[in-house]
């Protein structure tokens, strides 16, 4: 009991220091009330790659995305029902999110602001279909990670319908991969969205728990 207590006192947070910011008075004082708005930025941009229940492909941009749980593993995307994928992921439940990186962005952007309605944007953008091991959907093989998704739940939120899917499989390039066989998404220069701009993620500022470690 008494070894225990030791450990506690010794590991608790009491041993910690506070920190003093030391920041201009007018960064914490000096903010204007706007209207409720999307103000989450930056936030990751994907390309997401369905097909319809015939076969047809077709590609996606999609900035509202992100985790929602650990295990099960799963993942969300939002989309606006007058998107042409919009019926497509509706009609098959499934999905496929590719990540981006610096060399994808021409692509990101146009896969945003081109409908598959007009253009083939695989045959356009000379992307690489790839098979799935668990959708229908393809996969974009220029991509360093492809995540396997199926629907479990449909959100009718308002201006975007909220896809909530499980990951049914992970795809991550080796060419990303050290000797060790650690994969590194650094290397591949992925790409954020923040305020209307595509941005690279140019360095590490610290790693998981590094303000707490000894
Ligand atoms: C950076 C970026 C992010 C976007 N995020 C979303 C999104 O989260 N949800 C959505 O419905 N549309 C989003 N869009 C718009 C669609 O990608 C766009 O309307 C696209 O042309 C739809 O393609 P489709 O008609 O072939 O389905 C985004 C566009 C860009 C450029």
């Amino acid at each position: 009991m008494k070894k225990n207590q030791k450990r506690r006192k010794t590991k608790g947070i009491t041993q910690e220091s506070k920190r003093k910011f030391q920041v201009d008075e007018s960064l914490i004082y000096h903010k204007q009330h706007w209207k409720p708005g999307n103000m989450i930025y930056p936030v990751p941009a994907v390309m997401v790659s369905v097909a319809d229940k015939t076969g047809k492909d077709n590609i996606i941009t999609v900035a509202w995305t992100g985790t929602i749980c650990t295990n099960p593993p799963m993942a969300y995307i939002s989309v606006r029902p007058e998107r042409y994928s919009y019926h497509m992921i509706k009609e098959t439940g499934e999905f496929v999110i590719n990540l981006t990186t610096r060399e994808l962005t021409f692509a990101l952007d146009y896969c945003g602001v081109r409908s598959g309605r007009d253009v083939d944007k695989f045959d356009f953008l000379g992307l690489t279909r790839q098979n799935a091991s668990k959708v229908a959907a393809p996969m974009i093989g220029e991509s360093p990670v492809n995540i396997e998704c199926r629907v479990t739940q449909c959100l009718e939120l308002g201006s975007h319908h909220m896809f909530l899917a499980e990951i049914a499989a992970v795809h991550a390039s080796e060419a990303y991969m050290d000797e060790k066989g650690k994969f590194h998404l650094e290397y591949a220069e992925p790409v954020v969205y923040s305020h209307g701009a595509y941005c690279d993620l140019k360095q590490s500022l610290g790693t998981f728990g590094y303000s707490v470690k000894k």
